[in-house]
């Protein structure tokens, strides 16, 4: 069955594109009913209109309280009526109406082998506090930042030469894989969440 996903980013979207590439290559059996944007100058919205995916930009600035913007967003996600939500470099923290009211069907990857290192800069944090393996994790998401039930990790080396950026492009690349086969199995309805745990039905 065709499912529907929305993605919700605010930057580049290199994840994005890896899940606009598995649609279309025909490893994700699901549509992307759209792409919700904070931010009117994400790089995120070329893919879309190049992908012939709609967009809605949500400037957080344009709110004058928070509050507002967030009854904005949730009835901007409510609207594309999604089985799954996808957070790709989505950088702000989502309220607790709107992790509740998509309990279970919400994504997001993070740069780092969690619970370690949550946050901004989770590869710097890695390359300051001498990890020799880092990673990457997709998770559900829930009320607390970066901690929701864990779906898949990709690890990487930690070289002695590596700094930021050196460290954070050899995790990018992991992402590219993790992410789309995580939303690939939640589409084929293989994850199930017990407890803080997901199995994965083979
Ligand atoms: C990625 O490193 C992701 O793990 C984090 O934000 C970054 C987004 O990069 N949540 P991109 O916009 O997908 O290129």
């Amino acid at each position: 069955m065709m499912r529907r996903i929305a993605v919700i980013a605010s930057g580049r979207g290199s994840n994005f594109q890896a899940v606009i590439d598995a649609i279309q290559a025909g490893t994700i059996p699901a549509c992307c009913v759209g792409l919700i944007t904070d931010n009117p100058e994400a790089y995120a919205i070329v893919r879309a209109e190049k992908a012939n995916i709609p967009v809605l930009v949500i400037d957080y600035r344009s709110f004058p309280s928070r509050d507002l913007y967030e009854r904005a967003l949730l009835s901007a996600m409510q609207q594309l009526d999604a089985d799954l939500y996808v957070l790709a470099g989505y950088m702000r923290i989502l309220g607790k109406g709107i992790v509740q009211a998509f309990s279970g069907k919400m994504v997001n990857i993070h740069p780092a082998l969690l619970p370690s290192f949550t946050g901004l800069h989770a590869q710097r944090q890695a390359v300051e506090y001498g990890v020799k393996v880092a990673g990457c994790t997709v998770h559900f998401v829930d009320e607390h930042l970066d901690c929701g039930p864990i779906i898949l990790q990709r690890c990487v080396p930690v070289l002695e030469t590596d700094d930021e950026d050196s460290l954070a492009e050899r995790i990018l690349y992991e992402e590219h894989i993790a992410f789309p086969e995580a939303i690939r199995l939640f589409c084929e309805d293989r994850l199930t969440i017990v407890g803080r745990r997901v199995t994965i039905r083979r």
